[in-house]
């Protein structure tokens, strides 16, 4: 039986006092799953994942990682908490603020330098980084001055040089040209082969479609009211358009009626 690398349990969460945008989420996520967390903007999405991976706590209920309970006092142990992130990666929604570095390969080299690991042991997976994501040419660039692809893609290689066994990433494919989007697809799906848990947030149906097996779905009121398999909830148009997904008209065409989908995003 896999293990669960995630088990959230009756989580409630506000981001104001009294004002819960979560009532009571429960799912469990098991080792070398991939996972979509669906909804349209304001759903609640970036909170989830953030109370995956300890950024946030929730008020009510419980979250384990890798069996443990995680607790914010927990995450404040220095020793813990370098294991969890080392265990758990997080891509966030923007990546300004996840880039601080005033050059590509220092921000790379950044977390294993954190851990103490060898010098040179830092050198050589810094360059198989760098040339994993094809940013070799912009090693001596601060991030700050790159496209936002190129930003995403050393805010991918800061986290993947840590060798997470979890991945968190949030709307990864937001802002990309298709031709990087579908680099990015290809990779989370090759680290997912490799055995990585992958859980992404996105409205970009098409790479919930390829990268993830099983997808969550968040109703614009912040509940989860889709757990299960990713093709199912692609064919469900009637809960894609509840929960604002898509939007949906029909017209008439040689007396047919077609369905036109537009996808937000
Ligand atoms: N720091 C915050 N303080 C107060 N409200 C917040 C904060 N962050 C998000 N929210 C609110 O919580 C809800 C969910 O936001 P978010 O998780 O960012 O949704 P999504 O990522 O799906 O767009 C929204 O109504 C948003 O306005
Ligand atoms: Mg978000």
């Amino acid at each position: 039986m896999k293990s669960n690398v995630f088990e959230l349990r009756q989580a409630a969460y506000a981001h104001q006092p009294g004002h819960n945008i979560f009532e009571s989420i429960s799912f469990d996520i098991a080792a070398g799953e991939s996972v979509a967390v669906l909804g349209a903007n304001g759903s609640g999405k970036s909170t989830l994942l953030k109370i995956l991976c300890g950024l946030l706590h929730p008020q009510a209920g419980s979250l384990k990682v890798f069996g443990e309970t995680i607790s914010e006092e927990l995450l404040e142990d220095d020793a813990f908490s370098q294991r969890f992130h080392r265990r758990v990666g997080f891509i966030f929604q923007s990546s300004d603020v996840q880039l601080f570095n005033n050059r590509v390969e220092d921000e790379i080299a950044f977390g294993p330098s954190q851990l103490g690991l060898p010098e040179r042991e830092v050198r050589r997976r810094t360059a198989d980084m760098l040339k994993m994501l094809d940013i070799e040419h912009l090693k001596e660039r601060p991030p700050y001055r790159l496209s936002g692809g190129e930003k995403r893609k050393v805010a991918l290689a800061a986290v993947l040089i840590l060798n997470p066994e979890a991945l968190i990433l949030d709307e990864p494919g937001a802002g990309l040209d298709p031709k990087t989007q579908r680099w990015l697809t290809h990779l989370l799906l090759e680290l997912n082969r490799r055995g990585r848990t992958i859980v992404l947030s996105t409205h970009n149906l098409e790479m919930a479609h390829t990268v993830t097996q099983r997808s969550l779905v968040l109703s614009e009121d912040h509940r989860l009211v889709f757990d299960g398999a990713t093709p199912q909830v692609l064919s469900d148009r009637a809960l894609l358009s509840q929960v604002n997904l898509i939007d949906e008209f029909t017209h008439e065409h040689d007396e047919k009626s077609h369905i036109h989908l537009y996808t937000h995003g």
